[in-house]
């Protein structure tokens, strides 16, 4: 076991399409069942031509499940599915990332992930050419937006011959991964979760408006890892290109004014809320109907404040506990402790935005978490779902005392 005992068996779904690599995961799926886990194995028509089904139902002893069509009167892929804790793919070929990643149920294994409302581990293996292909690159990209973890396959040597990128990655990681996330999924079980991401858009005219950089990455981010560890999560989300995971209620807003409203309506017994929202603080006294021309534009636009969302929460403090963000370009902690008591906040996550590299975008970040008068948790410099990782784990740590 990679690290800790597990409690329980766990119910493991595992999918196995056609690469050379298939040959390992008879390896990993016989590791699960000596150590106590129920595994059931999907194989692609493929993968029967790498190693047998036989294999797979003499190492689980169970039925190996090949066709969509093998038992229509339990509708195959919803129950195995609904019977399983977790599903990992072992290994992903390029074809079957790109099937799922638009979304194509062609086979029972495809019908089974687009079936799932359980937590995906994707170990892709394959030829370097193809990992790095920007199709596959995409295809990657698209299925982790959505809240797949992906195994990145190691380098070395490959079956064609050549050293490069698209090993699959050792039975030791991937099983790391899936314990993370079988470990995870306890935690915030049977708790509600909202999260505010991305910035607002405050609108002079039809076609202009005051905004911010931000993209909603990091509360994504949050939302995703709650979502992972049990939590059932509301989003409330301005303005971004950004997809949110599946299996998170999102509400889309574009002003201060309708995510004050989206938050208001869900707050309500919500165990934590965490505000990453870069709401505007201002926005104009006056909305033009009709697109301003620069002839007769005025020179100044007058604003006003919005509504401080979080600090209207601090004010109703009804057992939510409250997370901010502040983001600092001087005197950090200073600044951000003067926000916590001033919202009434239970902790906030400071991030230094003066640095180019770090703050608002899909790049790295780093966090401070601060609570109480003096408690500090860093979190250090890391990508924003590391980070994601680390805040939900110092809240949990100041909200167990
Ligand atoms: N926030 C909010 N509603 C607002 C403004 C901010 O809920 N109208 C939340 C943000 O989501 C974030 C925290 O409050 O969690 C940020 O606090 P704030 O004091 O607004 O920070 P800045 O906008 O950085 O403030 P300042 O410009 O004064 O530094």
């Amino acid at each position: 076991m990679s690290d800790g005992a597990l409690p329980h068996a766990h119910r493991i779904l595992v999918g196995v399409c056609g690469g050379i690599a298939a040959y390992k995961a008879a390896g990993l799926v016989s590791t699960l069942v000596q150590r106590g886990d129920v595994v059931d194995v999907v194989m692609t028509e493929s993968a029967q031509r790498f190693v047998a089904p036989l294999t797979f139902a003499a190492l689980t002893g169970r039925r190996v499940h090949t066709s969509l069509w093998d038992d229509p009167e339990t509708i195959g892929h919803i129950s195995l599915v609904r019977a399983a804790q977790i599903f990992a793919i072992v290994p992903a070929t390029a074809n079957v990332i790109a099937k799922l990643a638009g979304g194509i149920a062609d086979d029972l294994l495809t019908n089974a992930v687009l079936a799932a409302r359980i937590p995906l581990v994707v170990a892709p293996a394959m030829n370097m050419a193809m990992y790095e292909h920007p199709a596959t690159v995409e295809n990657v990209r698209r299925l982790r937006e959505r809240g797949a973890l992906i195994v990145e396959p190691a380098s070395g040597y490959l079956a064609e011959g050549e050293y490069g990128v698209g090993r699959l990655a050792d039975e030791d990681a991937i099983i790391a991964q899936i314990d993370a996330v079988l470990r995870h999924g306890r935690e915030l079980r049977g708790q509600r979760i909202v999260v505010t991401a991305g910035p607002t858009r405050e609108a002079v005219d039809p076609v202009r408006f005051l905004s911010n950089a931000s993209t909603g990455t990091m509360g994504i981010e949050i939302a995703r890892e709650a979502l992972s560890r049990g939590a059932e999560v509301d989003l409330v989300l301005g303005p971004t290109q950004l997809e949110p995971p599946h299996g998170v209620r999102v509400r889309r807003v574009t002003t201060a004014e309708q995510m004050r409203r989206a938050v208001m309506e869900v707050a309500d017994g919500a165990a934590v809320l965490v505000a990453t929202a870069a709401v505007a603080d201002f926005r104009p006294a006056v909305t033009f109907a009709q697109k301003v021309k620069k002839n007769e534009g005025a020179e100044a636009i007058a604003l006003e404040r919005t509504p401080d969302i979080l600090e209207e929460l601090g004010r109703q403090k009804n057992g939510t506990f409250l997370v901010g963000f502040a983001a600092e370009t001087e005197r950090l902690e200073e600044n951000a402790r003067l926000k916590l008591r001033a919202k009434r906040l239970d902790a906030i996550a400071v991030n230094d935005v003066s640095h180019e590299e770090r703050g608002f975008g899909v790049g790295p970040n780093e966090l401070t978490v601060l609570y109480g008068d003096d408690g500090r948790i860093p979190l250090g410099f890391g990508g924003k779902r590391e980070l994601a990782r680390g805040l939900w784990d110092a809240i949990e740590q100041i909200r167990r005392g």
